[in-house]
């Protein structure tokens, strides 16, 4: 049984084939989904929205969690969308939303549970601000908009801070957070990154890629938490 939930993001697979990746996914035993919506304004790449991800709940059926990591400069316009799509759980930019604590608690009215997010550069007091407020927080460990790029590390003393504020807010009886990281995650660093109080991490290309197929590099990702 694996101690931290991997999120494939489903961003490196073959986006035309989407539904079939994300089959493949859940039989290797992923049923967390992380989706990553870009509008080519808030980053500049554009993926896909509401329409695709309603096929893909359709094609999938209501097992998976649909994680929508909301790159999008409305999100205040728009969440209620994602959810009828089929979203289980939204995640927001602190960076691109005005009334951040009216907007989780609007998507947790709505039946969604609710992170925030965090660019590189984002001091973590934004998160920390809201963290009783949340389910999740997603530190970003690249510069959100591609899949394949190298971890930045200089974001450890923010997941660091964050894990030890999680703890203390469930310590005193408050609410559960999972502490999701998101870019750059591999086989060689992601022992490193639950050593750091990740309780979620999300693989793109070190799951999705052309050398092997998911349940394999899955393997490689088990092995390395196995054996640390
Ligand atoms: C980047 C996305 C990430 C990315 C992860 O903006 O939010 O989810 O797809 O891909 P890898 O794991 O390849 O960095
Ligand atoms: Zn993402």
């Amino acid at each position: 049984m694996r101690d931290m939930v991997i999120a494939p993001s489903v961003l490196t697979a073959d986006l035309a084939d989407l539904a079939a990746a994300c089959t493949e996914a859940v039989d290797a035993g992923l049923d967390w989904l992380h989706l990553d919506v870009m509008d080519g304004n808030f980053v500049p790449n554009l993926t896909f929205g509401p329409p695709v991800i309603r096929s893909l709940r359709r094609a999938l059926g209501d097992g998976p969690t649909f994680d929508a990591h909301l790159m999008v400069s409305n999100a205040e316009d728009v969440y209620l969308d994602y959810i009828e799509a089929g979203c289980n759980h939204l995640t927001v930019h602190v960076e691109a939303v005005t009334h951040l604590h009216r907007l989780i608690h609007a998507i947790r009215e709505a039946g969604a549970s609710v992170g925030v997010v965090l660019n590189p550069a984002t001091p973590v007091e934004a998160a920390l601000a809201v963290l009783e407020d949340v389910d999740l927080v997603l530190v970003m460990s690249v510069n959100p908009g591609f899949g394949g790029q190298s971890f930045i590390p200089g974001v450890e003393s923010k997941v660091r801070r964050l894990a030890e504020a999680i703890a203390a807010q469930q310590a005193a009886g408050g609410r559960p957070v999972q502490l999701q990281i998101d870019g750059g995650v591999k086989s060689h660093n992601i022992a490193m990154l639950r050593s750091w109080g990740v309780t979620n991490a999300v693989v793109g290309s070190g799951l999705f890629n052309d050398k092997a197929t998911i349940a394999a590099n899955l393997a490689d990702l088990d092995r390395a938490l196995a054996e640390a």
